[in-house]
């Protein structure tokens, strides 16, 4: 299969169907600590959901609309990661992610983050990335905080999570800011 190997016990790979069963398991056994942040755990009912977001993630891919991966951390699946949006014309990639609960904690999503945006660079000539954080969510916002992204700023109401929207902290990195 392929796999982006980024350290000994991380690697990622392109969203295939054949990782349902696994990534729904994951995801029922986190449904809870998602839903504090993402707003599509009441479409993940079955396993079949599963499947088909995995096809459509694949489709995705296939056209140059996303960059969809799965994370595993020793051989299992730890979350998912993606550019969730490229914008070609203007050379922007737009990063997602969500790792389980007790993968939290070992700078996992980092390293895998870090991957990719050299991936959008050096391969997808981006010229810029961008990862939107709920205001309030303070691990997401470490993520690229750590890695050197600005904050660019706050859009109101960007997120509908339920019964509640969200603001959003928009941080942004350009190529030449860019230290892998
Ligand atoms: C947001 C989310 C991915 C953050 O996960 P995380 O584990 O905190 O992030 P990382 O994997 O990068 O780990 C960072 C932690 O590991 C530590 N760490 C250990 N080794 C590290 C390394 N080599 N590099 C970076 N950090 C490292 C960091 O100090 C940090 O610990 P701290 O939180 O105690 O300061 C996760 O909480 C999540 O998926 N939440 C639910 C969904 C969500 O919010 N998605 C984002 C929507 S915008």
């Amino acid at each position: 299969m392929f796999f982006r190997q980024i350290t000994t016990d991380i690697k990622v790979s392109i969203t295939i169907p054949q990782y349902a069963e696994e990534l729904y398991k994951l995801t029922e056994n986190n449904r809870e600590f998602l839903k504090k942040w993402l707003p599509w755990l009441d479409n993940i009912h079955n396993q079949d959901d599963t499947n088909k977001f995995l096809q459509h993630q694949l489709s995705r891919f296939q056209k140059s609309e996303g960059v969809p991966e799965i994370i595993f951390y020793k051989g299992k699946i730890a979350g998912v990661l993606d550019f969730n949006k490229i914008d070609h014309a203007n050379g922007i990639g737009h990063i997602g992610y969500w790792l389980a609960k007790d993968y939290n904690g070992h700078g996992i999503m980092t390293q895998v983050v870090t991957d990719l945006i050299k991936l959008g660079f050096e391969y997808y000539s981006m010229q810029k990335v961008e990862i939107h954080c709920a205001v309030k969510n303070i691990p997401s916002r470490a993520i690229p905080e750590r890695l050197g992204f600005k904050n660019e700023g706050v859009i109101r109401q960007a997120e509908k999570l339920y019964d509640r929207y969200v603001d959003h902290v928009v941080y942004g990195l350009l190529r030449d800011e860019f230290k892998c």
